[in-house]
């Protein structure tokens, strides 16, 4: 089956075991496409494939390029291929410049820099040998573009997310596989509830909001679904908000 078809189409999405990964894993499986969930949370893997009519949990840290690597090969040796990746695994982690603790400075880089790195090369790799293209797609933030207090250490990553995406595009233009970012905004997740929990904070983030509310998990994964569709066939390097309008407003 061709990267271009809408049928029997796999794909890998990190991060599935919750909040944006877990409604992609959803939204591909809706467009039939078989998922492996990947999450370094065995149990939230599980749950997540457990909602989906054709899906695999695939347990892997994405720090660990070699895991990593082993449970796409794992996936493709059970399908027979790679046809899209999602890298939604990802920390936050506040810390101002003076404060911020240089490990947890590293460790952000590691999972939201190198963990989508190596999940994009691990599909990569079964997508050129395949022969039919693929389509990768990484998760940025409106801090790939803006920077609020606190946030060096995060809003660095998300900077150099949005650059992988386009460096990788660039890369792996000649074996057809279309690479691109997504940023979304503040969106009803696990890791934005304490955020939007505390009245004062979630207040500040609202207002800089023309659509004045947070995204629902699914407004992002469809986003997803779109640029991993063979619809998007000519669209590469891109960056897509998915913010409610927060960049537009400044
Ligand atoms: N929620 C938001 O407001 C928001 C806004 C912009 C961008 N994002 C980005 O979207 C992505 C998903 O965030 P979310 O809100 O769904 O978060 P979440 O905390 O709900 O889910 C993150 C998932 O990633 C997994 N994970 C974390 N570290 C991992 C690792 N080292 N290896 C494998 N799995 C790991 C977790 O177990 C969890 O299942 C992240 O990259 C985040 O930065 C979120």
């Amino acid at each position: 089956m061709s990267a271009e078809s809408a049928i029997g189409r796999v794909a890998v999405v990190s991060g599935a075991g919750s909040g944006i990964g877990r409604a992609v894993a959803v939204a591909l499986a809706t467009d039939g496409v078989h998922v492996g969930c990947l999450d370094r949370d065995a149990d939230a893997a599980a749950a997540t494939a457990a909602l989906l009519p054709d899906a695999t949990p695939l347990v892997a840290d994405v720090r660990d390029a070699a895991a990593v690597a082993g449970a796409v090969d794992a996936l493709a040796a059970a399908t027979g291929r790679v046809d899209v990746a999602v890298a939604c695994a990802g920390i936050e982690i506040h810390g101002t410049t003076h404060e911020l603790d240089l490990e947890v400075f590293q460790r952000i880089q590691d999972v939201n820099v190198a963990g989508s790195l190596h999940l994009a090369r691990a599909a990569a790799r079964h997508m050129a040998a395949g022969g039919d293209g693929g389509r990768i797609v990484l998760i940025g933030s409106v801090n790939s573009q803006v920077a609020l207090a606190g946030q060096v250490s995060y809003a660095t990553s998300k900077g150099a997310v949005l650059m992988l995406g386009r460096a990788l595009a660039v890369d792996l233009a000649p074996d057809a596989i279309t690479v691109n970012v997504v940023g979304p905004g503040v969106t009803d997740t696990p890791m934005s509830a304490a955020s939007l929990a505390d009245r004062e904070r979630s207040q500040r983030l609202l207002d800089r909001i023309p659509l004045g509310r947070a995204a629902d998990p699914a407004e992002i994964a469809a986003a997803v679904a779109f640029l991993a569709s063979p619809a998007a066939s000519y669209v590469t390097g891109a960056y897509l908000p998915v913010d409610g309008g927060w960049l537009a407003h400044g």
